[in-house]
């Protein structure tokens, strides 16, 4: 039915209109007023004319109104326009940054943040998030590495499909849902040296098996659309890439929804020299399989004559077109093309509910790296704490980048979190030390970090000295990650690590909290304090959530996403590597390693401590062997030996010992969360059948290979125990 009404609308097109559904238009100018200003008046023209697909940044209700007016009032055929924009973690409400929210490893929380995102979208009109983020990133340098879920591909996968779940529901057409977007497709998150925008140098086989699953499963799982990349992968700009757009997603894969660009991304193929002019891109572009020029020109000023001139077959235009169109009716715009602008849902939004929900998923997504004498949870028995740090009274950075409509300085402090929490009896002083940068900070602002004022320093060093722990809360500035925010140094900025030092020399009892988009090289803090908790940036309820863990008003259970890194110089990091030829070993020297640093991460991927400590009993395997047909499982018996509750994140990974491709050293292939109270089993299952060992092949097919496997089940990807597991086909 949408397919026929689809091609209904379609043979009424001509063919500027067909193009201008291909056009997204950036609402650089108030459009509850008159357009004015550089080419604003052009594009309000356009967009009576019918000849505009979708616009972003159109950022109230009665501008998406207006917006929608001018064109479906105007227009000979009255298409509806889409709106959309960059909700990526909340709208309003902010819940943490992607990365953090991953560390929980809670599908379920996950979900319901985006669900929570979408109504709070609609309420202002905006009905399509350039969301999720599901690039793999194996490298901390990377500024935008804080807006994916990290380095595994199967967990990615996971999140992928619970994200679109969230924000997509399971009908496009209900109002208080909106259209997500799978992005980067693909390979942005391995830019060479973790500089943005830099080229991709992998080859098929391993774009097939790390990078492009969550895609897959974001398309399995309907999403409405894909945006592709800003990189080159083996030199061809992704946005040009007829293999990845028609052939793997488009054929493969048969997705049916349509490709946005990335912000001018098929202009951005003459810098790449791959494109002569603008006109050259638009061709490469829609041969390619882009469907949707963001805000970049190309598809304005040479789709029309490309097709005229027959260097483009319109029957690419149409296949665009129909993708276009079919999102837009399964988003029900077709029947009320002003069902997300209507300004009664405004007060129907429960955001005191949402706030709470904020709360729960950061505190879930918390993770306790390192606990020595168990001096966390704060005793009772402390009565005087020293809160310092520049980010401890910290309001803003705990929105980070990316922030939606997530207003400046509304996220809780750690200080105003503790201050909440704890009893009249306990005493709480608060020092800045030093600050982390000056001046205006905003999306596009350059960000000047480096300080030179070490007049706050005495005052930090009083109050440590004078309390009896030390909660230091240290990190980084909201736009330190994030898009066009890439490190060379991805230690504590400024003079942290001097005022810690200087904090240490006077106290040692102090639980380092980290506010970060990325994983920080901690080394020092992790060999001389005996706590420190990761953060991150927690959205809204930062300081509540933070509270609640170190006051052990909620039982840390978080496990990291992604490796943390001894030294800067290990980066790219991550477990998942392959073994080599020559793997690490201690006794060698020509051996895969670095001479000057430990090998391996300082914390690995799956890691994060308790309250409470878990026991794994033996694991156990229902049969050595199985075959094509056939499956077994693997079980895990826990018990929590301590005396407080707790949630256990089991992790399971797997090695194909011998295949036609080399295989990575383990690969996560599941895991459970399981909540077991003190003294309590319960256990873990995992189901391996051929499903669980299908990898792309050198023969470049999904698919199993016969032979030897390694089965691992453990706390994180390091601390594990192993069984063998044969397979025949
Ligand atoms: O969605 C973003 C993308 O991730 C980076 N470039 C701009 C787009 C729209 O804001």
């Amino acid at each position: 039915n949408v397919e026929q009404k689809v091609d209904s609308v379609l043979s009424m097109m001509t063919l500027e209109e067909k193009v201008g559904q291909m056009i997204q238009y950036n609402g650089s100018w108030d459009l509850t007023g008159p357009a004015s200003g550089g080419d604003n008046k052009q594009k309000e023209e356009r967009l009576k004319k019918g000849l505009v697909g979708s616009m972003l940044n159109v950022l109230s209700v009665e501008a998406v109104e207006k917006a929608q007016r001018l064109n479906m009032e105007n227009s000979r055929l009255k298409i509806p326009l889409m709106f959309g924009y960059d909700v990526i973690h909340g709208y309003k409400t902010i819940f943490p940054v992607p990365l953090g929210e991953t560390a929980s490893w809670d599908l379920e929380a996950m979900e319901e943040s985006a669900r929570i995102a979408a109504l709070e979208s609609v309420a202002e009109g905006v009905n399509w998030t350039f969301s999720p983020m599901i690039d793999i990133s194996r490298d901390a340098r990377w500024g935008r590495i804080m807006e994916g879920s990290g380095e595994d591909p199967y967990l990615t996968s996971k999140v992928a499909v619970a994200k679109v779940n969230g924000y997509q529901g399971n009908d496009l057409s209900d109002p208080k849902t909106i259209a997500a977007t799978a992005k980067h497709f693909a390979g942005y998150g391995l830019a060479e040296g973790g500089k943005d925008y830099n080229a991709v140098n992998i080859g098929q086989n391993e774009l097939h098996n790390v990078v492009l699953p969550p895609f897959q499963a974001a398309a399995e799982a309907g999403v409405a659309t894909f945006m592709n990349a800003f990189n080159t992968i083996d030199n061809i700009p992704a946005t040009g890439s007829e293999s990845l757009q028609r052939e793997t997603l488009k054929k493969d894969w048969n997705w049916n929804g349509f490709i946005v660009s990335d912000w001018g991304s098929i202009t951005e193929m003459i810098p790449h020299g791959f494109a002569r002019d603008k006109v050259h891109a638009a061709e490469i572009a829609v041969k390619a399989g882009s469907d949707m020029d963001m805000e970049g020109g190309a598809y304005e000023a040479g789709l029309e004559k490309l097709v005229e001139e027959g260097q483009v077959d319109e029957k690419l235009i149409d296949d665009a077109v129909r993708r276009i169109l079919r999102v837009k009716f399964k988003m029900g715009l077709f029947d009320d093309p002003y069902r997300y602008s209507n300004s009664k849902l405004k007060n129907q939004v429960p955001y005191d509910e949402h706030r709470q929900k904020a709360r729960e998923i950061a505190r879930k997504s918390i993770v306790l790296l390192k606990n020595e004498n168990d001096i966390l949870p704060v005793a009772n028995s402390v009565k005087k704490i020293a809160v310092i740090g520049p980010l401890a009274d910290d309001k803003d950075t705990p929105i980070g980048n990316w922030r939606a409509q997530g207003e400046k300085n509304s996220a809780v402090s750690v200080l105003e979190g503790l201050k909440n929490a704890v009893g009249a009896s306990t005493e709480i002083t608060y020092a800045k030390g030093v600050t982390l940068g000056q001046g205006e900070r905003s999306f596009l602002f350059p960000l000047d970090i480096n300080e030179t004022d070490r007049s706050g320093i005495p005052d930090a060093v009083e109050k440590a000295s004078d309390a009896e722990m030390v909660i230091m809360v240290l990190g980084e500035d909201a736009f330190q990650s994030g898009e066009g925010r890439s490190q060379a140094n991805i230690g504590l900025a400024g003079l942290q690590m001097e005022l810690l030092k200087e904090v240490h020399k006077v106290n040692q009892n102090i639980a380092l909290v980290l506010i970060n988009g990325r994983p920080l090289e901690i080394t020092w803090a992790a060999e001389n304090l005996p706590a420190i908790v990761e953060a991150w940036q927690l959205g809204t309820e930062s300081g509540n959530a933070i509270a609640d863990v170190l006051l052990g008003k909620y039982n840390p259970s978080a496990k990291l996403p992604v490796s943390f890194p001894r030294a800067v110089g290990q980066e790219p990091l991550y477990y998942n590597h392959k073994n080599t030829g020559r793997p690490y070993s201690p006794e060698h020297v020509t051996f895969s390693h670095y001479t000057d640093i430990e090998n391996g991460p300082l914390y690995p991927f799956g890691f994060g401590l308790s309250y409470t400590t878990f026991e794994y009993a033996k694991p156990e395997l229902s049969a050595s062997e199985f075959n094509a047909n056939g499956s077994v499982t693997l079980r895990v018996a826990v018990t929590n030996t301590g005396d407080v509750a707790g949630k256990e994140i089991v992790q399971f990974y797997l090695r194909d010992m011998v295949a036609s491709a080399a295989r990575p050293v383990k690969e996560l292939k599941g895991f459970e969360l399981l909540e077991i109270k003190p003294g309590e089993t319960k256990s873990a299952e995992f189901t391996i059948d051929r499903e669980t060992l299908k990898f792309y092949t050198a023969e470049g097919k999904w698919e199993t290979e016969e032979g030897e496997f390694e089965l691992m089940v453990g706390p994180n990807s390091e601390d594990l125990q192993r069984i063998n597991l044969k397979y025949s086909k």
